[in-house]
């Protein structure tokens, strides 16, 4: 019997998919289009119909902040298996999950890699995602999230890489190979290995953006700031080859983004050449109807399908009207063809067609090596936020050492929010942690309730108030009216800052906390973020010196919820805030700068920049010029150093940001080493996009910067010839 063209794995997937499609109806392609969430037997015939062509595994709509049943193999064979064998073409099915940051390995929240500043390890943290979730059945991650955030009030901030994009886009590059494995193919990979996975970029775009930090509200985004800031990590996942992209909930320009064709179609298609196919975000077909754009569900389906939106999350709108649009004539055929093409190319790339099955009984122990890869990178998480006179790292001998605070013996929370997967009981609590990593002649007394700590402190040599928020608190749907700590946490802080002892407080959180008073009143504060499965054990490994302290904060922390939106690369305005200035964009109520900038980070060590030197400081536009600087260890501990390169257009024909990321590394160095850092700067870095999306590239002078955060001071001025 002749195999089916389609069905001939020898042949080219185009050639494959061009066979398959002139072969479907306009149900099947409508089914194609439809992804539908916990698919069970009461989907069985639908699927033998061919009216599903996706199965969102999720066991609850209630976005990622509880634990939901696990992925098994079996359950989706067999699903697979109608699919594959009862229905008329056999088109496989695709699963996706939210994968978002770890699978049965957690990892660190997004934002807390992020301020690892390090490409290589959220890569491997994605390789890894990839290699347990695709072991269970599941082909799709709907992550990387890389939604530029400003708003700490946003919850959904834990789950982005911070308010910059040039890093943003850096590490969804990152993120993007670490699950898919197309190491440096661009444009469409033709095939994902078998222990990798789609990746999805979410959420296309502006989604961080959302007014007053609440989630799902509008937003106000200029086309200026859009191509510049929002959709800079996008077009990096493009570029390394992302196969599938979520477009968001709210409405840019007065068009929900699910059913704005520029967006989808003009600039994400036609422009940058995406190949993969667009998902809408959850229900957000029929949310045309909420936002008043659409009058019922044949618009909605119709807006959306001609917007470029290929596939419908969870509504079925697809699935009921585009058959009776097309034969009415409402919407091209070819509109549709299109939506199908692209998901079956997703679906043949990811080896469906030829292996649609997956090996069942994956084991659910964690892999030690994955276990001690989440650890490295929740290490270069931490972030150091102040260390006076050097009482961190601790001694591992001979210490009493107190513990209090409400995280003290917290297991869920540390692991974040959006952990679908992860299981509270793989992770060490910091009690536990602690305990593990003291020494001889050392005790830990831990305390639960304030009093008893307070009693307890007098017998200790130093205490480590465990504080924060819980994974609820950030994510999806959970915005907070105020930055500052859950209630009680200062206060408690205070009383014991009273005590006299010394006090170490280790912050977990899931976005910039308020932590004026938590400076005031420690004498040593480490921001860990959500750390992961791991938890307390790299929490540990820095507060006793095991691992140096290394991480740069993605994204500025305010002084207080008022200052928000408050971020290092913000337009000079006509009135800047200089020294001594007056009648200038600031509150008479508060200090204007953040309490901690974008880039800041301490270490147990310290850094000193020199010599900064520029290739040339007149460069004709389109040639690149290399900014270098000397980083000296001066202190008596080894370090790692994320050094990073700012510039400024001084004068362009948009009014431009008065610092801009450009480059960055990480410069491991010994006491009293020094080594040179070479930054290269080109159009890419030294051009901004105008309103359309295009790269303008404009003579005049730069300022260019080499330091440790955005604050950076060593700098010099180079000029951009015509
Ligand atoms: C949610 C989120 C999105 C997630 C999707 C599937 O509402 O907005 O990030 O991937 O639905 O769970």
């Amino acid at each position: 019997m002749t195999t089916l063209p389609y069905k001939n794995s020898s042949l080219p997937i185009e050639q494959r998919i061009a066979d398959l499609l002139a072969r479907m109806t306009l149900e099947e392609k409508a089914g194609q289009m439809n992804q539908y969430f916990n698919l069970d037997a009461r989907h069985h015939d639908q699927i033998r119909r061919g009216e599903i062509g996706s199965g969102l595994l999720s066991s609850s709509a209630k976005a990622g902040n509880d634990q939901q049943q696990r992925v098994l193999a079996s359950i989706g064979n067999a699903l697979q298996k109608i699919a594959v064998e009862e229905s008329r073409l056999g088109i496989p099915l695709i699963f996706g999950r939210d994968v978002i940051h770890g699978h049965l390995t957690v990892g660190p929240i997004p934002l807390g890699m992020a301020a690892a500043w390090s490409t290589e390890l959220v890569q491997e943290m994605y390789t890894i995602a990839a290699r347990e979730a695709r072991a269970e059945g599941i082909h799709w991650a709907f992550s990387p999230m890389m939604d530029i955030a400003r708003d700490p009030r946003w919850g959904r901030i834990a789950e982005g890489y911070g308010e910059d994009p040039f890093l943003a886009s850096a590490l969804a590059k990152a993120a993007v190979t670490g699950f898919q494995g197309n190491d440096g193919v661009s444009g469409f990979p033709s095939r994902i290995a078998p222990d990798r996975m789609a990746a999805c970029a979410k959420h296309f775009a502006g989604y961080g953006a959302s007014e007053g930090g609440r989630d799902y509200n509008t937003t106000e985004i200029t086309d200026y700031t859009m191509h510049n800031f929002y959709l800079a990590p996008f077009k990096a996942a493009v570029e390394a080859g992302v196969i599938t992209i979520m477009n968001a909930f709210h409405e840019f320009g007065g068009i929900p983004v699910t059913a704005n064709r520029k967006m989808n179609q003009e600039i994400l298609k036609d422009s940058w050449g995406f190949e993969g196919f667009v998902v809408s975000d959850w229900a957000a077909v029929m949310q045309l109807i909420n936002h008043g754009i659409a009058a019922n569900e044949a618009e909605a389906a119709e807006m959306c399908a001609r917007a470029g939106t290929d596939m419908d999350m969870c509504t079925e709108f697809y699935l009921k009207q585009i058959p009776g649009l097309v034969r009415s004539g409402r919407l091209p055929e070819p509109v549709v063809d299109d939506a199908v093409r692209r998901i079956l190319r997703v679906k043949f790339a990811l080896g469906l067609f030829d292996h649609p099955y997956t090996k069942e009984g994956a084991s659910r122990l964690l892999p030690p090596e994955h276990l001690a890869k989440v650890r490295e990178l929740a290490r270069r998480t931490m972030v150091l936020l102040k260390n006076e006179k050097g009482l961190l790292p601790l001694p591992k001998q001979n210490l009493t050492l107190g513990l209090a605070g409400p995280l003290a013996e917290e297991a869920r929370a540390l692991l974040g929010t959006w952990t679908l997967d992860g299981r509270a009981g793989d992770v060490t609590p910091v009690k536990t942690a602690l305990e593990q990593a003291l020494g001889p002649g050392s005790k830990l007394l831990h305390a639960r309730l304030w009093d008893d700590a307070l009693r307890l402190a007098r017998q200790c040599d130093v205490m480590i108030v465990a504080l924060g928020e819980s994974a609820a608190r950030s994510g999806e749907d959970q915005c907070t009216a105020t930055i500052d700590l859950p209630p009680g946490q200062e206060q408690f802080l205070e009383a014991m800052h009273r005590m006299g002892v010394p006090v170490v407080s280790v912050v977990f959180g899931g976005r910039p906390l308020n932590l004026t008073r938590v400076v005031e009143w420690a004498d040593a504060v480490l921001f860990a973020w959500h750390p992961g499965t791991t938890g307390g054990l790299p929490v540990a490994d820095v507060l006793f010196g095991d691992a140096h302290p290394s991480g740069k904060l993605p994204v500025t922390f305010p002084r207080a919820t008022g200052q928000v939106p408050i971020y290092y690369n913000h337009k000079p305005t006509g009135r800047p805030l200089e020294p001594n200035s007056w009648k200038v964009s600031r509150y008479n109520d508060s200090l204007d700068s953040p309490l901690f900038p974008f880039g800041f980070g301490l270490s147990y060590t310290t850094f000193e920049y020199a010599n900064l030197r520029v290739s040339k400081t007149s460069i004709k536009a389109g040639a690149v010029v290399i900014v270098s600087a000397e980083v000296t260890n001066t202190g008596k501990a080894a370090g790692e150093e994320i050094v990073q390169c700012y510039i400024r257009d001084l004068v362009a024909s948009r009014s431009r940001p008065v610092r801009e990321l450009k480059g960055f590394c990480r410069l491991p160095l010994q006491p009293g080493e020094t080594k040179r850092v070479e930054f290269t700067l080109g159009p890419q870095e030294l051009g901004f996009l105008d309103e359309n999306g295009k790269l303008v590239l404009e003579a005049g002078k730069f300022q260019v910067w080499v330091g440790p955060d955005s604050n950076a001071t060593l700098g010099t001025e180079i000029e951009l010839t015509a």
